[in-house]
């Protein structure tokens, strides 16, 4: 019999780039997504790829008593990944309130029907963002965390001391949060990607929007940084190096390889890449010279942030495997691929 995983926000970027990789290694998938940033059609890509369908259930996490129904018709799910939540670090300051609403409420009623239905697995999409601006890099998951800029940070280390203290209190759930640094490009199939919504916030989808036409310029948001070419760096991962670091998550708990009862594992290449090393990147793999302008800097930036990935490295036995250039190169292919069909 398949173990079925349950995957919330899985028609989403990461979670629709996870089913695939949970399907392909034997699982049964279920999904429960509200639809909020996401589309129904992305199951059809994900079938295109695996050759299997997974079951969606369209509602919202934070309705207590469809949820509860839910776990009672499903009792027999062996973990649960939960990417569902807003993530939108500007808006998340401008609308706080919807932003704990959304992402506390939804992990405590998760919580809470997992601990009824004893269903003893758990798999948290945190973030790099935890560390605020590390003092010492790369940095390893022993780091200080820094108090949140953003309600959208706060509710990842409020999200994080929640399953804590659910763990302590009687190890009857196990959990592992993965702190993702930036994670990029779309399956090599260019059948799943990144969607975003209106103007994307986030660097790579402007960039290939620059590129393919539908944005004007890349506005490059500041170049007086103390780093060596004066631009942010980041540790930017491949989305599907990333989807398979929770197949290993899901694998570790199910398996009772974890030791501890709650886990915290950085998900990242260990390399730290310039805003315009990545642009170089981009350039090179598309063979287009994008439009770009640099502005003044972006509020709430963090100057540079790099993975010492080596915890999930040996203990997870994960690492990533595509380069930079291969991320690039699938965004590229992804963002060609939607165009031509729309
Ligand atoms: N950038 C630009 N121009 C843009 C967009 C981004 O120059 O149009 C720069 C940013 O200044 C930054 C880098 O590109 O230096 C990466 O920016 P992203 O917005 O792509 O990513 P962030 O590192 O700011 O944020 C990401 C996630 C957040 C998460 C954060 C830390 O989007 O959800 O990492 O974990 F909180």
């Amino acid at each position: 019999m398949k173990k079925k995983v349950l995957v919330t926000g899985g028609t989403g970027y990461i979670g629709s780039h996870t089913a695939v990789e949970l399907i392909n290694e034997g699982y049964d998938v279920v999904i429960i997504d509200n639809l909020y940033n996401s589309e129904e059609k992305v199951l059809d890509g994900i079938e295109k790829i695996t050759g299997v369908r997974p079951v969606l259930e369209v509602f919202d996490l934070c309705d207590h008593e469809m949820l509860g129904s839910f776990f009672s018709k499903n009792s027999d799910i062996a973990a649960v990944i939960h990417f569902a939540a807003y993530k939108a670090v500007g808006e998340s300051v401008r609308k706080p309130l919807e932003y704990y609403r959304n992402n506390l409420v939804s992990l405590i009623n998760i919580l809470e029907s997992m601990k009824k239905h004893k269903v003893p697995n758990f798999v948290f999409s945190s973030s790099c963002t935890v560390y605020g601006q590390p003092e010492k890099l790369p940095v390893t998951e022993s780091a200080p965390l820094q108090p949140a800029v953003s309600p959208y940070g706060n509710t990842k280390q409020v999200g994080e001391e929640i399953i804590r203290d659910t763990v302590d209190a009687d190890n009857m759930i196990k959990a592992i949060a993965l702190r993702y640094f930036n994670p990029i490009g779309a399956h090599p199939s260019a059948i799943i990607g990144e969607l975003p919504h209106g103007v994307p916030e986030n660097l790579v989808p402007y960039i290939t929007q620059t590129a393919i036409g539908i944005r004007e310029e890349l506005k490059v948001f500041g170049n007086d940084y103390d780093t060596p070419d004066g631009y942010c760096i980041r540790d930017y991962l491949h989305v599907v190096d990333l989807a398979k670091a929770h197949v290993v998550a899901v694998n570790r708990l199910i398996g009772g390889k974890n030791k501890a009862g709650f886990e915290v594992f950085n998900l990242g290449t260990g390399k730290g890449v310039s805003v315009m090393e990545a642009i170089s990147s981009f350039e090179k793999v598309s063979g287009i010279s994008l439009k770009y302008k640099v502005v003044e800097r972006r509020p709430g930036d963090i100057e540079k942030i790099w993975a010492d990935p080596s915890f999930a490295n040996t203990e997870l036995g994960w690492k990533t495997q595509s380069s930079l250039d291969v991320a690039m190169k699938t965004a590229w292919d992804w963002e060609k691929q939607i165009r031509k069909k729309s």
